[in-house]
């Protein structure tokens, strides 16, 4: 290995120590790889020297055989190896690449550049100091240059460095740079990014990378790495109010009992008043327990272990605080939400929210608006689409303890999870809690849902049938609720057509329309389970996620879903409504099975087959179950 210090070949001990001392630069690189940006990060990396020589070694003799700059090393072709090399192992979004040169440590969060990648960015900004963002002198401020430094601006990167790169090839000519800054300070002065200093530079040709460029005498600010290794870093992290989301309970034996995590913010002493939110139980910290013993104070960025001078409950997610500043608690916000995902945003869906340590279920509300990145108005939308940013109000299903971003990063900050694939889809930041969140409270009744259960001969229930238009939902339903009635049971049947004319007659078949025409029919079928009875419900629901949120709103035990599992073909010929002619006529659109998705259950309480089965015995398999979940006698 090539190094940059001497020290390591005599004194390895003296390097390590000396490495230990250095400041530590968090830097995130924008842009995509047409901008230079691999060529860019490869030459950091090689001049700060800390690139292994096997890899020099092939990357010269791959540079020969395929690189594009004649005999010289391509640094584009370093980069792509060391990522190859990643990618043998599990996939991880952002690679955090590390570095040192003599006065500091570097941490750089290379982030893949296409438009679509804008997920790896938000990841990667978030820890960041700076962000180094590319512009290729030939093409100037771009939608992505736009959307890339209102991400940063958002995501709180106050220091920005604008790479003008490519100088070489406008022939370093000072008034490109010129009319990139100002094209660049204008925007820049609309979000808020007021620390902006403007580097030209060829990465290919090292111009203002480590060395000032003979070709840009009227050039007078640092290089790259110059400015990289002098740039302030006020890492204020310390001086917030001491917060601790707790990662985990460590219970070795009766005696002792920590809360492990990192902190995110301010500091911690032996004695220290503290309030462990949601619950909002207080006591003080007894210790600071790490691997090496006990220590005095802690402070953000250091994980430990706490342990309390009370015997107090407190688990996974839940945080620590100052006791005389402890953060919010509450279940709706307003918040920023950047969507990552090719399926757009489906307001009302069930999805999951990853906050600190903690996830939770989560609905996201229509849009407020979006921004559109090249002039930040404000837009009316329906939806967030892939990389788009909005203002939405979040809901979730359990108060959760928060800061606003801008007042924490880590408690502010969340990611959203798609609860059926486990896929990161979106990410945001909580701006506040809203006033409702506070101000609604559970009115508590007399008569509960069991006071009215006891009136009956039957335990309440939904049975929900899903299917395809013209399974047989409606028909199978049908004869399970005459057969019900005739027992006593007191039975309520909701049909998609007939709710279509009533309470969901603003809906039409978009998959946000499917979305909220479940959720309130979800909702309806858990007042009425509270009212005592079994309802059953014949809606196509295409969608796993919502039919999960029916199956979640009442207790377990009194959901059955039931399958009319009938083919496309069979439903088709049957087409009792002429639909599906239609639909293959081209003048019905979104139809289910034909240009819409329908997600069969994957492991329904009953499934029917109704070419095999009579609709009086397919009735007769949903009473058995009821039965056998004792719904029924
Ligand atoms: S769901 O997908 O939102 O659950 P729902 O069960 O309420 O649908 O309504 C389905 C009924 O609406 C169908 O049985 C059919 O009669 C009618 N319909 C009209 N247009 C469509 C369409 N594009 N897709 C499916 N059903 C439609």
């Amino acid at each position: 290995m090539a190094h940059a210090s001497e020290l390591i070949a005599d004194d390895i001990e003296a390097y390590l120590t000396s490495h230990q001392y250095k400041s530590l630069l968090r830097f995130i690189t924008c842009g995509s790889v047409d901008d230079g940006k691999s060529t860019l990060i490869g030459r950091l990396l090689y001049e700060s020297h800390l690139v292994f020589e096997d890899h020099l070694a092939a990357l010269a003799a791959d540079s020969a055989k395929v690189g594009t700059q004649g005999g010289d090393l391509d640094f584009a072709l370093l980069l792509d190896g060391l990522s190859a090399e990643r990618e043998q192992g599990i996939t991880i979004d952002v690679a955090y690449r590390f570095f040192s040169t003599e006065q500091r440590k570097f941490i750089v969060a290379d982030t893949p550049g296409h438009e679509q990648y804008t997920r790896n960015m938000v990841t990667g900004a978030s820890t960041a100091d700076v962000a180094v963002i590319l512009v290729d002198a030939r093409k100037g401020v771009l939608t992505q240059t736009r959307r890339h430094s209102f991400l940063v601006s958002l995501l709180g990167i106050r220091r920005v460095v604008v790479a003008v790169n490519k100088m070489d090839l406008v022939g370093f000519d000072e008034e490109i740079l010129d009319a990139i800054r100002t094209e660049y300070l204008d925007f820049a002065g609309r979000i808020g990014l007021d620390d902006v200093t403007f580097i030209p530079l060829s990465a290919l040709r090292g111009d203002n990378v480590v060395e000032p460029s003979p070709n840009t005498p009227w050039y007078h600010g640092p290089t790259l790495l110059g400015y990289l290794e002098t740039v302030a870093v006020d890492d204020d992290t310390a001086t917030l109010p001491f917060r601790m989301p707790v990662q985990w309970v460590n219970r070795p034996d009766l005696d002792f009992r920590g809360f492990s995590g990192r902190i995110v913010g301010g500091t911690v002493r032996p004695g220290d008043p503290v309030r462990v939110l949601p619950a909002g139980t207080t006591s003080t910290v007894a210790r600071i327990v790490t691997m090496d013993g006990d220590l005095d104070e802690a402070v953000a960025g250091q994980s430990v272990t706490l342990t309390l001078a009370d015997e107090i409950d407190a688990s996974r997610g839940d945080v620590i605080c100052a006791g005389d500043a402890p953060c919010e608690v509450a279940d709706q916000f307003e918040a920023h939400v950047v969507w990552m995902h090719e399926d757009a945003m489906l307001p009302g869906r069930p999805y999951l929210m990853k906050i600190g340590t903690r996830t939770v279920g989560v609905t996201l509300g229509h849009p407020k608006y979006r921004i559109d990145v090249n002039n930040l108005d404000h837009l009316a939308a329906t939806t967030l689409e892939l990389n788009e940013i909005g203002v939405c109000n979040v809901s979730t299903d359990r108060p959760i303890p928060f800061d606003a971003y801008t007042g924490n990063r880590d408690m502010g900050g969340f990611v959203i999870i798609d609860r059926q694939t486990q896929n990161t889809v979106g990410a945001g930041l909580l701006h506040f809690a809203l006033r409702r969140s506070h101000n609604i409270h559970w009115q508590d009744v007399q008569v509960d849902k069991a006071a009215r259960a006891d009136m009956n001969l039957h335990r309440p229930g939904v049975v929900w049938f899903t299917g395809l238009s013209g399974s047989g939902k409606s028909t199978v339903a049908n004869v399970v609720e005459s057969k019900l009635h005739a027992m006593g049971v007191r039975t309520y049947l909701l049909d998609g057509d007939n709710v279509r004319h009533g309470l969901n007659r603003d809906l039409g078949f978009t998959d946000a329309d499917r979305v909220e025409n479940i959720r309130r029919i979800a909702e309806v079928a858990g007042l009425m389970v509270d009212a005592g009875l079994v309802v059953l419900t014949a809606f196509i629901s295409p969608f796993r996620a919502e039919r999960q949120l029916a199956r979640d709103r009442v207790e377990p035990g009194e959901f059955v879903e039931v399958f009319v599992d009938t083919p496309l073909e069979v439903a088709e010929e049957r087409d009792p409504k002429g639909l599906y002619r239609k639909a293959r006529a081209g003048d019905l659109v979104n139809f289910t099975g034909i240009d819409s998705p329908y997600e069969p259950p994957e492991a329904p309480e009953v499934r029917v087959d109704t070419t095999a089965l009579s609709p009086e015995q397919a009735a007769d398999l949903v009473i058995d179950a009821l039965r056998s979940l004792r719904i029924v006698p």
